[in-house]
């Protein structure tokens, strides 16, 4: 079986074209990327592969059984129309079953719901089109918001507007090895899956933090729009937006979701303190 995935000079990307060459070898994994040079480092075949460009993937998918696709970066309306054109084109060039990552959330409750929505209708489209199919819903990668430690540390608290809300984290490491069970394992197929781990507070992330750390942070909770004004001032209208936006789907539960990653790879996913732990030890 040959398998490709796209957006391999990403980071989620990357760890998925890695798993999937421990476990299957390097002639059967094909990374697909717009800027091949990018990738050319991971040791499989890199065919180009712009999501803009429907020929492009019609190339880049020929002999290929499975193909995972990575959510694009783009702004929602663009990003539909580039999903379509690797689903489209998967049909066309014969790919058997394809893989979405996708993300989680519960539409309606925040300022992210235009991402939301927009992987929500990937999601459609997928099941739409014919091919045998799996779905991914992505928690939060928790390494994100841990490259933000010294930042944390120095002013010595975590200030968002979440409250009390619970958020299901993950990890790319977490997702690589749920998402090649699902590439492999044809009884998976047909099934949405959310890949997450436990739901917790910021409190009980501080918390874990602080345990792992030894230190004395706080948690901060301020209002959806005083943190929505901070985040714009800092980040520009569209990133200060939907940095805001998911700290407000927290507060009002979006991301409060059971996890189906026990089901997909047969182990419990990685605690926080432990994932914390670790990312303290490789950084
Ligand atoms: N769950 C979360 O917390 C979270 C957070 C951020 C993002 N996401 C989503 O998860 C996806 C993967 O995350 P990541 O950490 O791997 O992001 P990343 O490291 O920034 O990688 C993004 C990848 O998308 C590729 N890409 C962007 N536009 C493309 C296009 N038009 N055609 C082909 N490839 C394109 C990039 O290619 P280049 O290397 O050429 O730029 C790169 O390989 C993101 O794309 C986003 O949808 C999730």
């Amino acid at each position: 079986m040959k398998i490709a995935v796209t957006a391999a000079s990403g980071q989620l990307g990357s760890a998925i074209v890695k798993e999937a060459k421990n476990q299957l070898g390097d002639r059967s994994v094909v990374g697909i990327a717009r800027n091949p040079e990018k990738a050319a480092h991971l040791g499989v075949e890199i065919r180009r592969g712009d999501y803009n460009s429907q020929e492009d993937f019609q190339d880049a998918l020929k002999g290929i059984e499975v193909v995972l696709l990575v959510s694009g970066m783009d702004t929602p309306d663009k990003r539909i129309k580039q999903h379509q054109n690797v689903i489209n084109a998967a049909k066309t060039a014969g790919v058997r079953k394809l893989v979405y990552t996708s993300i989680f959330g519960e539409p309606g409750k925040c300022t992210f719901d235009a991402i939301i929505k927009a992987n929500r209708n990937t999601e459609m489209d997928l099941i739409d089109s014919g091919l045998e199919w799996s779905i991914g819903r992505n928690g939060l990668y928790l390494e994100a918001d841990l490259e933000y430690l010294d930042y944390y540390f120095n002013d010595g608290k975590i200030t968002n507007c979440a409250g009390d809300g619970k958020c299901a984290y993950t990890s790319r490491d977490e997702l690589a090895r749920a998402y090649f069970e699902m590439i492999t394992r044809d009884e998976l197929n047909g099934s949405v899956f959310n890949l997450v781990g436990e739901a917790l507070t910021q409190q009980e992330l501080v918390d874990a933090i602080n345990l792992v750390y030894g230190s004395d942070l706080k948690f901060e909770s301020v209002g959806v729009e005083e943190y929505r004004r901070d985040r714009i001032a800092a980040h520009g209208v569209v990133f200060g937006t939907i940095i805001a936006g998911i700290y407000e789907g927290i507060r009002n539960g979006a991301f409060d979701v059971d996890s189906d990653f026990a089901s997909v790879t047969g182990r419990d996913h990685i605690s926080v303190p432990e994932f914390i732990n670790w990312f303290r030890l490789n950084h």
